[in-house]
């Protein structure tokens, strides 16, 4: 019998505990023996829960507990949660966690420590919930050079968008309803101004080219300028609105990374996902492009992704995965002024004029305003260019 605990009982803690309660016998074949979680810790009552005695809110008794060689760190935020996760690496445990903010800033210092002391640091469901894309890109796509990252990497956003498009919902209800499933973050500001995501498109890019990108200098823009005209306008020019987060590799190593919403071309099969799955495509100099798909957010898709790095840590105590990037020193990221694409702006002004700015592909009159699909700009010369354009310019996103 192995025991683990949980740090944290909230949407994700409860289903950690949950899937272990569920699936206790596939997980006991998985792992080669039972799995007991042993302690929950969390400061709430939950005396009245069915193992409401497994609750401590005293956290050195599970850091001094020799017989807990695993830690689930499911509490969210930085500070005990980085506090705990160090302290548990120190005494020797292996730590598992969702916790992407984590992650995103102190990723790489609490690799060093795991690595330090012999265990495993590991984060499957920091970006994607359920869907597995840390371990396919750090094991079966291990043999290649990753040359761009493209992905939908927040639940809540694309679920709010889809009710958006697709029900007419407004963005106050759709936003509340993900808060009751359980997607949105305790604060849901980091998901809509694309904060969560943001963190997300950092671990790969940290993953995928070797050193720390950081989400404070990382270009980041939420949805909550997205109106219905917007989502109209896409769809008059073959496109939907989605929340992309993207890392791309230029030939010197450096790279492009950032968080925007995008018209995605209906033919994308990025277009086709909806409500609160994700898809990430990664492409790699080898395989060439691989898609990822499933439910990014919510209880037990979140959980499924925490139990299975646990139990990766019980097979491989001995054999620590070799996980790790840079602190940021080789400074990879690029200014995103230079970063080039096609784009799409609703304008409020003379069509004589847009067109003579911009290279417009092509230009349609929606209820008295101009959507146009503008030709591949840098974002330094779009920008250039719509702030001597004469009118209203009511929206540019790129297009992917
Ligand atoms: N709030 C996050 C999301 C949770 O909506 O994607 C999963 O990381």
């Amino acid at each position: 019998m192995i025991k683990v605990a949980i740090l944290g009982h909230g949407t994700v803690g409860s289903g950690v505990y949950e899937v272990f309660e569920m699936n206790a016998e596939k997980i006991a074949l998985a792992a080669g023996e039972p799995v007991e979680v042993k302690y929950v810790l969390d400061l709430r009552d939950f005396s009245h829960l069915p193992y409401g005695n497994k609750f401590v809110n005293d956290f050195s008794v599970i850091e001094n507990d020799p017989e807990i060689p695993v830690v689930c760190e499911v509490m969210g935020g930085v500070r005990a949660a980085y506090d705990f996760t160090r302290r548990c690496l120190l005494a020797g445990k292996s730590v598992c966690t969702s916790n992407k903010e984590l992650v995103a800033s102190k990723g790489e210092e609490l690799l060093k420590i795991a690595e330090e002391h012999n265990v495993n640091y590991l984060f499957e469901a920091s970006v994607g919930g359920g869907i597995p894309i840390i371990r396919p890109m750090i094991q079966c796509l291990a043999a290649n050079e990753f040359n761009q990252i493209c992905g939908i990497l927040n639940g809540t956003t694309n679920y709010i968008l889809t009710q958006m498009i697709k029900n007419g919902v407004s963005f106050e209800d759709a936003l509340r309803q993900a808060q009751v499933n359980g997607y949105a973050e305790a604060d849901p500001t980091a998901d809509i101004e694309g904060h969560d995501a943001c963190r997300k498109i950092c671990i790969l890019s940290n993953l995928a080219f070797g050193d720390k990108f950081d989400p404070d200098a990382v270009s980041c823009e939420g949805i909550t300028r997205i109106t219905l005209k917007d989502v109209e306008c896409a769809d008059r020019l073959g496109c939907v609105i989605k929340l992309i987060g993207r890392a791309v590799r230029c030939g010197d190593g450096t790279a492009y990374a950032f968080v925007a919403p995008h018209l995605v071309r209906k033919e994308s099969p990025l277009a086709a996902v909806e409500d609160v799955f994700n898809a990430i495509m990664v492409e790699g100099n080898a395989t060439g492009d691989v898609m990822f798909y499933g439910k990014g957010a919510g209880k037990l898709a979140t959980a499924s992704s925490v139990c299975a790095d646990m139990l990766d840590c019980i097979e491989h105590r001995e054999h620590r995965r070799r996980i790790s990037w840079g602190d940021g020193s080789k400074k990879l990221l690029r200014p995103l002024e230079g970063f080039v694409s096609p784009w799409y702006v609703r304008f409020q002004g003379s069509r004589a004029a847009l067109e003579a700015a911009l290279p417009c592909e092509s230009v349609r009159e929606v209820g008295g305003e101009l959507a146009a699909s503008v030709s591949a700009l840098s974002t330094g010369e779009l920008k250039a260019r719509l702030g001597k354009l004469e009118g209203s310019v009511l929206s540019a996103m790129r297009v992917l």
